[in-house]
């Protein structure tokens, strides 16, 4: 309420007093990180995630590229600084190089990142950079191109690895590798990603896999629990690397003998939801204040209008009903179906 007041008091002035307005939720936590989906297809068909492929039936009046710019001028001038670019796929999307530029242009965002599946990243990549990327994570949930194209159906494995190297060879050296490690698939080849490192300055992340309304059963035959890695990681001599707690919520591991880094995203584990630092919002214009737990907040007529006070003024008002955590360890996976439909 407290902060509702104080934005409608503000809002009457000039609006450079903007400036300092912070997102903030009632548990004192900063918000300075947008993940912006802009589709919800895709096409790979991850078996966590899209097992049946994208349902091109469903709805697709998917924000246009001025309704994204409202939307990252309004969460920019409410302090945002990074945003992240992912769907579904959103390098399926003709004018991802538009949107990368449209971001990388608006003043106060310092990083613009992108999470691809890697499709088309080696045609693409140069472009992307020119455009103003910063950061770039690809999913790639096996370096064995049988085993990928049995988790992904896509027998593309060969070219996204070779968009990683190209992304290298043009310098650019914030790259991510993203793998969620699953029991009864890629588990056993968890070495494979550590002989890659040795040479490879790469960090690689692996994600634990998150229960969805639409994974339940190949969830309990699958998931892995992080901790386990971690414990194996720490046998084998890596050493956790001590984050700053804004760095938001994963852990990060070197070894001396490696020239790459490995990220654990533990969602189960106790205080992962401590340090959220992101918003998320659907590529249909919905604010999600959690991937679990909550129907989302509609900005899309304020977008339509390009109001990007009003847009600012819906953002904050909804901050009051962001939850501590959400309920996964209870097997609660609120709207969420899969991460296709607002991004991982
Ligand atoms: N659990 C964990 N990670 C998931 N992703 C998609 N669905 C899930 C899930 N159920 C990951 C993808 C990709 C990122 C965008 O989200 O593997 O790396
Ligand atoms: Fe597509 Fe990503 Fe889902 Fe795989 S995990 S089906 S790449 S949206």
């Amino acid at each position: 309420m407290l902060q509702i007041a104080r934005v409608t008091r503000e809002m009457s002035s000039a609006s450079r007093i903007w400036k300092g307005v912070m997102l903030q939720d009632n548990f004192g936590r900063k918000f300075e990180y947008l993940r912006l989906s802009i589709t919800d297809a895709c096409n790979f068909r991850c078996n966590y995630c899209l097992p049946d492929g994208y349902d091109c039936l469903g709805e697709r009046d998917y924000m246009s590229l001025s309704e994204i710019q409202t939307l990252v001028s309004a969460f920019a001038q409410l302090g945002t600084k990074k945003v992240r670019i992912t769907g579904g796929e959103p390098a399926l999307r003709k004018d991802l190089t538009d949107i990368i530029a449209l971001c990388a242009n608006t003043p106060g965002i310092e990083q613009v990142a992108l999470t691809t599946n890697g499709f088309n990243l080696e045609k693409k990549i140069e472009q992307w950079l020119n455009a103003g990327l910063t950061n770039l994570n690809v999913s790639a949930d096996s370096l064995d191109p049988r085993m990928f194209e049995t988790i992904t159906g896509s027998s593309k494995l060969e070219n996204i690895l070779a968009g990683i190297t190209k992304a290298q060879a043009l310098g650019f050296d914030k790259i991510k590798l993203n793998a969620v490690l699953l029991k009864q698939f890629n588990l056993s080849m968890f070495d494979d990603y550590l002989a890659w490192l040795r040479d490879n300055a790469i960090t690689v992340r692996f994600i634990e896999l998150m229960e969805t309304g639409s994974n339940q059963l190949y969830f309990q035959q699958n998931h892995v629990s992080g901790s386990i890695l971690k414990q194996q990681l720490l046998d084998q001599g890596w050493s956790q690397v001590i984050r700053d707690k804004l760095a938001g919520p994963a852990q990060e591991f070197y070894h001396a003998e490696y020239a790459g880094k490995i990220g654990l995203i533990m969602p189960y584990s106790n205080d992962f939801c401590q340090t959220c630092n992101r918003l998320r919002v659907s590529s249909h214009g919905q604010l999600h204040l959690c991937l679990f737990t909550e129907q989302g907040i509609d900005l899309r007529s304020s977008l339509k209008e390009r109001d990007i006070e009003q847009t600012k003024l819906d953002v904050i008002a909804s901050m009051s009903n962001k939850k501590l955590s959400h309920e996964l360890q209870q097997n609660i996976t609120g709207i969420n179906q899969h991460f296709a439909s607002i991004g991982g």
